[in-house]
């Protein structure tokens, strides 16, 4: 379930980020992502409308839905009675980590230090997210830091756009990237949709005409 789970974003290569204010936005913007050639999406949990969203998005059924931003316990059981597929964390948050492992939950716990990645490792992870990746060196900082861990594969998240994704997806340590640029609230918040649909398009061009897919 794991494997598959992190096998389907690999196939991806891209995880936009959504953050989502008002729930009526989510169906129109999964079909957004849909029609961009993303099937894909990670709810975050900052706002209120977090769980509605990933249940709107997850009844379509052609897409997958992840619930990041998850700090506690409850925020993933919420996730997961709405239908999320798999969990990211910001950090490593040691009770979500062990919640979602104990019972084969795909999760993505965030690190920034060979010390982080030791204890993924401990805990027999082998997908953590690289956060926040522009702050911390960007593909420079990721190429030295997991030089070491060759077991390992990374999500990078933060800070990335159009302009550097491509850095990291030529690393073969990278699985995916995570960004919200590609679905972000300026982009749809007036209700055009097809503009989040163009910049996604865009994006999954660039990185298949680069071979990094
Ligand atoms: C996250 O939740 O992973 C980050 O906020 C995403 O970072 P970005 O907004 O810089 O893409």
């Amino acid at each position: 379930m794991t494997l598959a789970l992190f096998d389907r974003l690999e196939q991806l290569r891209l995880i936009p980020i959504v953050t989502i204010d008002d729930a009526r936005h989510a169906e129109p913007l999964a079909d957004a992502l849909v029609r961009g050639g993303l099937p894909c999406a990670e709810v975050t949990f900052r706002t209120d409308a977090a769980a509605r969203a990933i249940r709107a998005m997850t009844q379509r059924g052609n897409l997958l839905v992840g619930a990041g931003t998850v700090l506690l316990v409850d925020q993933v059981k919420v996730a997961l009675d709405a239908g999320a597929q798999f969990v990211v964390t910001p950090g490593l948050h040691p009770k979500v980590v062990n919640y979602c492992l104990e019972r084969s939950i795909p999760i993505a716990p965030g690190v920034a230090t060979a010390t982080d990645i030791a204890w993924a490792l401990d805990r027999g992870l082998r997908v953590v997210k690289f956060f926040p990746a522009e702050a911390l060196g960007g593909s420079r900082g990721l190429k030295a830091l997991c030089a070491a861990y060759p077991m390992m594969r990374f999500i990078p998240t933060g800070g990335i756009h159009l302009s550097c994704v491509r850095e990291y997806l030529r690393m073969p340590e990278v699985l995916a990237c995570g960004g919200s640029w590609l679905a972000s609230a300026d982009l749809y918040a007036s209700g055009d949709y097809d503009a989040v649909a163009r910049v996604v398009r865009e994006a999954v061009s660039l990185v298949r005409h680069d071979g990094a897919s």
